[in-house]
Order: C-alpha cells, then sequence, then structure tokens
C-alpha cells in the first residue's frame, strides 16, 4: 500500500469516525453499548446525568433497579437473533406524578467482520407521556362504548318492566276485586313486584352510568354534602373504623346535581369501609382545591382514602367497569365506581386512583370549579340564606352598589350582569328577552328612571319579573309602582337577608 492510499484510508476512517460522534453527540436519548457480557461498557453524557453508575452494570441493574433479567429481554433476543429487537420497558423509577417511567427500548447488534455479535447499543427513549396519554384514550374509549351499550339495554329494560310491574298489579286489584281470596297467590305477585322494583333501581343505575338520565344540575357548595355523609357514614361504620375529614369551606361552587355528588361519596365511602370490613382502620375524606395543574382552571379535590386492602395494579383500569366486583352477589353489583365514574366525567371531572396492596387506596375525584368564592362569602357565612340560581340583569348608576349587590347575589348562586347605564341595560335585553330571569332596578338614574326601564323591559317580555329598590321612599308610592308593573318594591340600603328572600321569591 502507498502512501498516498494510506492516507485516503486514514482520512475516510476519521470522517467516519466524526459522523459517528455526531450521531451520537446530538442524540438526546440514552444510548449504551452492552458486551457480550450484557454490561455496559460505554454511555452517553445523557445516560451519565441519569445513571451516574451505568458503566459494568447490566440493562436490568440500570432501567429496573433489579437484579433479574426481565422475561422478553430485547439484548438477550438480539444476541442471540444478531436481529434488531424492540421493547417497551415499564421501570421501577416513578416520576414526579408518581406514575412509572416507560422506555422504548431497541436493541441493534454490532458484528464483527465475520458477522458474529460482538456488542449491543441500547437505544432508549423515554415514552411515559405518550404511553400515559394512550392509556388514558383507550380507557375513555372503552367506558364510552360500555356506556352508550348499557344505556341502550337498560333504556330497553325499561320498556320490558313496564307491562310486569303494570300487569302484575291490574291483577292484583283484579284479585281483589273478584274476592279471589289465595293468601299464596298474593304473596307471589308480591314478589314478582318487589324483584321488579329491583331491577328498575338496576336500570337507573346503569342510566346513571351511561349518562342518559336527567340531571339536575345546580351551581352548589360541596361541603354541605361531604358533611352529611360523613355524619351517615359515622352512625354506620363500625367503632373499628376511624373517620378524618379535612373540608376546606372556601373552595367555590362546582355544576353538579346535588344527589349525584352525594351517591359519588357514598360509593366511594362504602367501597373504602368494605376494604376495611373486619379490621381496624381509617377513612380520610378531604375536600379542598386542587393543587394547580397548569391549564389556568381551579379544580376541586374530593378525595377519600382508606387503610384496606389495596387494589391489585392489574384491576386498576377494570374497576370503573359496569358490574365489574370482586365482592359476593349479594353483597356487591359493580356498579358503584361505573356511577362514579359517569357522575364525574360528565361533569368535565376526573378520577385518580392510587392504590397499595395491603395498605390501601385513596380515590381523587375532580371536578372543574364553575364559580370561585366571592369576597363577600369570605368575610360572612352565608349558611342560613337563602339561595337560589339563575340570571339577573341588575341596573343601577352606582357602580359600587352594582359591584356589593351584584357579589352578594353571586355568592347566593345567581348568575349576574350588573349594567350602571339603564340604556345598555335595554339594549342587552332586547338581544336576547330571555336571557335573564329576573330585573333588579334601582328607581332614580340619570338616563331613565326605574319605571321607564320596567316599561321598556317589558315590551320586550311582559312576563319577566322585576324588582325596584329605591333610596327615597316618598318619590314613587308603593301603588304606582305596582301599578307600573313591579314586582317586588323595597328600601335602601337592603340587607343581604331581604336580598336573599326578595330574590328567592322569584328564583329560589
Ligand atoms: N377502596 C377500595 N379498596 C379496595 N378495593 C376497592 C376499593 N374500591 C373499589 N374496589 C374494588 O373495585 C371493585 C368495583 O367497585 P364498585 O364500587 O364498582 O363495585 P362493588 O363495590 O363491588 O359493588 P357495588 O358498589 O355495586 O355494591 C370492588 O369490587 C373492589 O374489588
Ligand atoms: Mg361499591
Amino acid at each position: 500500500m502507498d502512501s498516498n492510499n494510506k492516507q485516503e484510508i486514514l482520512d475516510a476512517l476519521f470522517e467516519s469516525e466524526a459522523q459517528k460522534k455526531a450521531i451520537v453527540e446530538g442524540f438526546n436519548g440514552i444510548l449504551i453499548l452492552f458486551g457480550r457480557d450484557m454490561k455496559a461498557q460505554w454511555i452517553n453524557k445523557e445516560t451519565h446525568k441519569r445513571y451516574p453508575d451505568a458503566l459494568g452494570k447490566s440493562c436490568h441493574e440500570i432501567f429496573c433497579s433489579k437484579s433479574e433479567k426481565c422475561s422478553h429481554c430485547a439484548f438477550q433476543r438480539c444476541l442471540t437473533s444478531g436481529a434488531i429487537e424492540r421493547t417497551t420497558q415499564r421501570t421501577g423509577i416513578f416520576g414526579a406524578d408518581g406514575d412509572e417511567t416507560v422506555f422504548d427500548i431497541t436493541a441493534s447488534p454490532v458484528k464483527d467482520r465475520y458477522g458474529k455479535v460482538c456488542a449491543i447499543i441500547g437505544i432508549a427513549q423515554n415514552v411515559t407521556e405518550q404511553y400515559r396519554l394512550e392509556r388514558q384514550l383507550r380507557h375513555t374509549q372503552k367506558m364510552e362504548a360500555i356506556g352508550t351499550l348499557a344505556g341502550g339495554v337498560a333504556h330497553d329494560f325499561n320498556n320490558v318492566l313496564t307491562p310486569i310491574m303494570g300487569y302484575t298489579e291490574i291483577i292484583r286489584l283484579k284479585m281483589k276485586q273478584d274476592g279471589f281470596g289465595d293468601q299464596a297467590v298474593y304473596d307471589y305477585l308480591e314478589e314478582i313486584l318487589k324483584a321488579a322494583k329491583r331491577a328498575k333501581s338496576l336500570v337507573e343505575q346503569v342510566l346513571t352510568f351511561s349518562r342518559s338520565i336527567e340531571k339536575k344540575e345546580v351551581l352548589l357548595y360541596v361541603h354541605p354534602i361531604v358533611k352529611e355523609v360523613m355524619k351517615l357514614m359515622r352512625s354506620t361504620l363500625p367503632s373499628t373504623i376511624v373517620i378524618s375529614e379535612e373540608i376546606d369551606e372556601h373552595c367555590g361552587r362546582v355544576f353538579i346535581d346535588p344527589v349525584q355528588i352525594h351517591q359519588v361519596l357514598i360509593n366511594l365511602c362504602t367501597n373504602a369501609a368494605h376494604a376495611m370490613a373486619g379490621r381496624h382502620g381509617m377513612l380520610k375524606v378531604r375536600l379542598g382545591l386542587a393543587a394547580p395543574s397548569g391549564d389556568g382552571r381551579d379544580w376541586l379535590e374530593l378525595s377519600v382514602a382508606d387503610t384496606g386492602t389495596g387494589i391489585e395494579e392489574k384491576m386498576l383500569d377494570r374497576i370503573f367497569e359496569p358490574y365489574f366486583t370482586t365482592k359476593e352477589k349479594t353483597s356487591g353489583t359493580g356498579m358503584g365506581l361505573a356511577m362514579v365514574h359517569g357522575i364525574v366525567s360528565r361533569q368535565g371531572g376526573f378520577i385518580k386512583v392510587e392504590s397499595e396492596i395491603g395498605k390501601g387506596s385513596i380515590f381523587r375525584v375532580f371536578l372543574p370549579v364553575a364559580q370561585k368564592e366571592t369576597a363577600i362569602e369570605q368575610i360572612v357565612s352565608l349558611g342560613d340564606l337563602k339561595s337560589g340560581s339563575g340570571n339577573i340583569l341588575l341596573v343601577d348608576d352606582e357602580e359600587q352598589v352594582v359591584q356589593v349587590t351584584g357579589e352578594i347575589l353571586q355568592s347566593l348562586g345567581y348568575t349576574v350582569v350588573g349594567k350602571t347605564s339603564p340604556r345598555e341595560a335595554i339594549e342587552l335585553f332586547a338581544t336576547d328577552p330571555f336571557r335573564f330571569d329576573l330585573l333588579i332596578t334601582d328607581l332614580t338614574m340619570a338616563e331613565l328612571t326605574g319605571l321607564e326601564l320596567s316599561e321598556k323591559v317589558k315590551v320586550y317580555r311582559p312576563d319577566i319579573p322585576i324588582v325596584l329598590i329605591t333610596g327615597y321612599s316618598d318619590q314613587v308610592s308603593k301603588d304606582a309602582a305596582f301599578e307600573a308593573g313591579i314586582n317586588e318594591y323595597c328600601m335602601k340600603p337592603i340587607s343581604m337577608r331581604e336580598l336573599s328572600n326578595i330574590v328567592g321569591k322569584f328564583l329560589g
């Protein structure tokens, strides 16, 4: 070989080395070179950052912190097959959110010039987020499919039950009229009715899960319901179970059917109690604002924790399915969590479960806060005031009056649009006369009086209830106001109690 040739070969070698170096340094995942003995011989910077003492260790020690090989080890397969092998590996390394880290691992063989595998390049990419999203999507799709199916079946089932219950009752009545005296037959009919009623309540549960039942959502505080359920739990749970509650009363309102939130909590607490049956334990219920989630929204977190049996990991994905139960037929139908899931997800919320066998479980329900607590509520307890819901148009040319009255009304549960200009108020009202359920107006305003405003508003909607608030009793007599179509008339300054009572008459 002449020296020119040698130089060319050296140049080509250098270039090839430089290319490899650029690839390796540019790659921001984990890169490890394993020898035939499966021990790490070389690692890139990223690997060193995550696992500083990886050199000399085998893959299961590095990724899974365990001493024995995994059954589907890609490196082992690569060594035997001499081909590129892939695997997805969940590791024992936990991230900030308590989830496992999931790696996509590729084992690529390095061969000598006889084709024998002399080393293996391991490439690992962290796909935890992708894995979590996929799992979440699969779960949502599954629950939706089951919901649609169950809803359809339940609906038809109701149609089948109607004649069963109806005719049984008719037969019973007819027998009574005809003087049929065989008590045993009456008892049989009674049993049919009992069974049909039980079926009806099961159907109701399925319909709740599958979102086809009518719900009566209102804007409400969850804490009174939590307290009520805890009272109930105290009287039903054995004294071997200690109950602890931590309730923040100032975490705002959610938009939900009170009966349903009651069901959610009862189901979670009952499950917790079952998991601790026959031994000592603690049931811990917490209500508060959730830690900021980064999406800019406020979430209310209602959690139920127990120190019971715990749930096996492979079952965690299934517990929300309808009819999934590990309890005996007589004690559980498996509809509890399915219903909880249906109610919470319909409200735009979600549930997180963490559990450890032998230690216990925690179910955390997150619901979007629909209305934050107002400044007034932070100062005054509104417990015994009449609350309600509905849309109110509030008009007063004093900015501060609009502000404070608006805030009181909101704290009572109403939605309020405040205006300081009666003309603007009319314009707004005219765009959608049925948007508001009540008009509250001041009497004396510069642009238009409250009576003039009322008249104009009534042109668009004659039946809108109107409350007139006045500072001067002698300016307009009550009679004149009622003649002008005003439903209520009151004097400033109006107390919170008075306001809550008056508005409650129309919207409570
Ligand atoms: N706190 C908990 N601890 C341990 N296991 C639980 C807990 N909550 C739920 N599970 C498991 O999830 C399963 C499903 O719960 P779910 O509430 O849907 O039905 P169930 O309690 O079995 O019956 P039902 O609520 O209809 O009476 C239970 O059978 C149980 O195995
Ligand atoms: Mg249950």
